[in-house]
């Protein structure tokens, strides 16, 4: 076998003449912004200059589908117990419903006003292009002070051209100073970036892993403030196990677990890290290569701004690259993806068992001491699972970090186990077998999760202020009109 056989390799096209037809912007961007200053969120209004690209991101809507993960993988409430993800998460979607996914989720629960609800403005920041356009009027450490609902009837457009692209040259930018700190912390110089990276580092504006890091300021009137900053923990690298020790040095948790107390992580979406590792990222193909390929309309040659699942259409992106027919391209994914099922599975079913064996550690009476390993690796093991999985595309952008990273937190969920094995004899409770968890209801009631009721505080929600906020944006000329016609609007509890 050659050196470079990895497989489909062998039936390689040039790449290089992939990537030069993929890059018709410059010519086309040369007719610039829509705005002199400011930032305009509204896509319709680059519609007019450049109809392709609208047209074909409103395609984005087509996918507004609703797949509740928490009943089709009920462990993730025991996962997440205590924490929002256990009350509802649902698979990605159309970029045009990531603002309606972000107000309907149980997870942000139901405000009564701006000063209300549990989530904090941070939440936001991977929804709309309003949020650049905030922190430019407002202020970035203004933008992160507050409750979500502080912007309700402000940051109302879906992910749209403003996210991406710089409304005054039209250029591709970074919108979002999270990311050229994240990327000045592990040396990039950001000065540098060129166009080609950028097909890369738009999307890695939102797919990446992040917390909010609390920040103490003082405003222009001289009022002290606290601010949640969304930060990207990659000063040691971007593996897991590099952000897994930047959060254990600063001995952060995003939550303490419902039932085993573990001080937990909650991965986000480390889709760029993940991606990083894989041989598609170094051999050059970027993200926009696959999910934004060129497209031949009548004279015009485009980026595609369908951005979806790359196997959806009939004349997939791959077979300029490989040559192989599309149906054995696709069901190389589709085995790629089952390989990964199968060791999520066990990770997650481990992982369950796990916190509710050491639930029941505390019940009887476990010590800290005796408990304080066992909590660690449970914390290191569903944050290996979490990184691994949580980015989506993962199983094929990177399978082999995805599936040692499900390796190790299987061993790792294992290792907790069997410590626990003793604490639990020591203390009257040798044998204790973990209760069913095998559907949502049952899942979520072990959670401690009432969804009668935070789904019917969110419908009141919905049927006042949310609405409030639709008419508000209207009246300030934030949100067009006709944007949200006709818009579904689904959810894992509509009917
Ligand atoms: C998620 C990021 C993203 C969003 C949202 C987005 N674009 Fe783009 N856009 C890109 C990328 C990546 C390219 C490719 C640029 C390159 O190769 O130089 C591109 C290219 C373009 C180009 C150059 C010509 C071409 O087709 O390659 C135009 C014009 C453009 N986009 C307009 C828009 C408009 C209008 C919207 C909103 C309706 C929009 N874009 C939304 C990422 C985005
Ligand atoms: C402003 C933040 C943001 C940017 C920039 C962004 N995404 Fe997304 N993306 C999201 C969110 C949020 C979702 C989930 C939306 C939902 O489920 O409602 C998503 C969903 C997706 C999906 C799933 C779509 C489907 O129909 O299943 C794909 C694929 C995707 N993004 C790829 C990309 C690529 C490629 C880029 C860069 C060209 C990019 N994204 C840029 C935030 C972003
Ligand atoms: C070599 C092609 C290729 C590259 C490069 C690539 N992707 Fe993907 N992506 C895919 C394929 C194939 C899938 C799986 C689609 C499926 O399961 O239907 C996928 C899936 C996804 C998904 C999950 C969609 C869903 O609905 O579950 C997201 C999000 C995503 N990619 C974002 C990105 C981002 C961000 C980058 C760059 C950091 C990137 N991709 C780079 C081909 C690619
Ligand atoms: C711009 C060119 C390009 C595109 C588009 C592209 N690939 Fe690749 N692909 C490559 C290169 C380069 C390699 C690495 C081969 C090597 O180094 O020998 C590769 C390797 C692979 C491999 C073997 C490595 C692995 O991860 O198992 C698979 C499978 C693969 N590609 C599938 C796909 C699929 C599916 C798509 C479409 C969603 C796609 N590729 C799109 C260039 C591309």
């Amino acid at each position: 076998m050659r050196k470079t056989s990895v497989l489909l390799a062998g039936s390689l096209v040039a790449v290089g003449a992939v990537l030069a037809f993929s890059g018709p912007g410059i010519a086309e961007m040369a007719k610039g912004g829509v705005l002199e200053k400011g930032v305009e969120g509204r896509s319709d209004k680059w519609a007019e200059k450049y109809p392709n690209q609208y047209n074909s991101w409103k395609q984005t809507s087509e996918n507004d589908s609703i797949t509740d993960m928490i009943a089709k993988k009920p462990q993730l409430a025991i996962l997440w117990a205590g924490y929002g993800f256990a009350k509802d998460y649902n698979a990605p979607r159309g970029h045009f419903y990531a603002l309606q996914s972000n107000v309907n989720s149980l997870r942000t629960g139901a405000p009564v006003g701006p000063d209300t609800g549990p989530m904090p403005t941070a939440c936001w920041t991977c929804k709309s292009p309003d949020v650049p356009r905030i922190m430019e009027r407002d202020g970035e450490l203004e933008y992160f002070t507050g409750k979500w609902a502080k912007y309700g009837n402000e940051i109302v457009n879906s992910i749209g051209c403003a996210d991406c692209h710089s409304s005054q040259t039209g250029e591709l930018q970074i919108s979002r100073p999270y990311l050229t700190k994240g990327l000045e912390a592990i040396g990039v110089d950001t000065k540098k970036v060129d166009s080609e990276d950028m097909r890369t580092l738009a999307c890695a504006q939102c797919h990446v892993e992040y917390y909010f890091k609390k920040t103490e300021w003082t405003d222009k009137d001289g009022n002290k403030k606290t601010a949640g900053v969304v930060t990207l923990p990659w000063d040691n690298g971007l593996s897991a196990e590099a952000m897994e020790k930047y959060y254990d040095d600063i001995n952060f948790s995003d939550w303490t677990h419902g039932i085993s107390k573990t001080p937990m992580l909650k991965a986000q979406h480390p889709g760029y890290e993940i991606y990083s590792t894989g041989i598609h990222a170094k051999s050059g193909v970027s993200c926009a290569d696959c999910h934004m390929p060129s497209k031949k309309e009548g004279d015009e040659t485009f980026s595609d701004h369908h951005i979806a699942s790359p196997l959806a259409t009939d004349d997939i992106v791959c077979v300029g690259c490989h040559d192989q027919d599309a149906e054995v391209i696709k069901a190389v994914v589709e085995e790629k993806l089952e390989r990964k099922e199968q060791l999520m599975e066990i990770a997650m079913d481990n992982l369950a068992k796990a916190h509710l064996e050491a639930g029941k550690a505390w019940e009887v009476g476990a010590t800290e001491d005796e408990m304080k390993d066992i909590l660690t690796d449970i914390r290191h093991a569903q944050w290996k699972w979490d990184y691994s999985i949580a980015s989506h595309g993962s199983f094929f952008h990177a399978p082999e970090e995805t599936l040692r990273l499900l390796a190790v937190a299987n061993e790792t969920a294992q290792q907790a186990r069997l410590k626990l094995i003793p604490v639990l004899a020591k203390h009257g409770a040798a044998g204790f077998a973990a209760p069913d968890f095998s559907t949502k209801e049952k899942a979520q009631a072990l959670a401690g999760v009432n969804l009668a009721k935070l789904v019917a505080e969110k419908e009141q929600f919905k049927a006042t202020l949310a609405k409030e906020w639709e008419k508000q944006a209207i009246e300030k000329g934030v949100l067009s009109p006709d944007t949200r016609k006709g818009m579904s609007d689904n959810s894992s509890y509509s009917k």
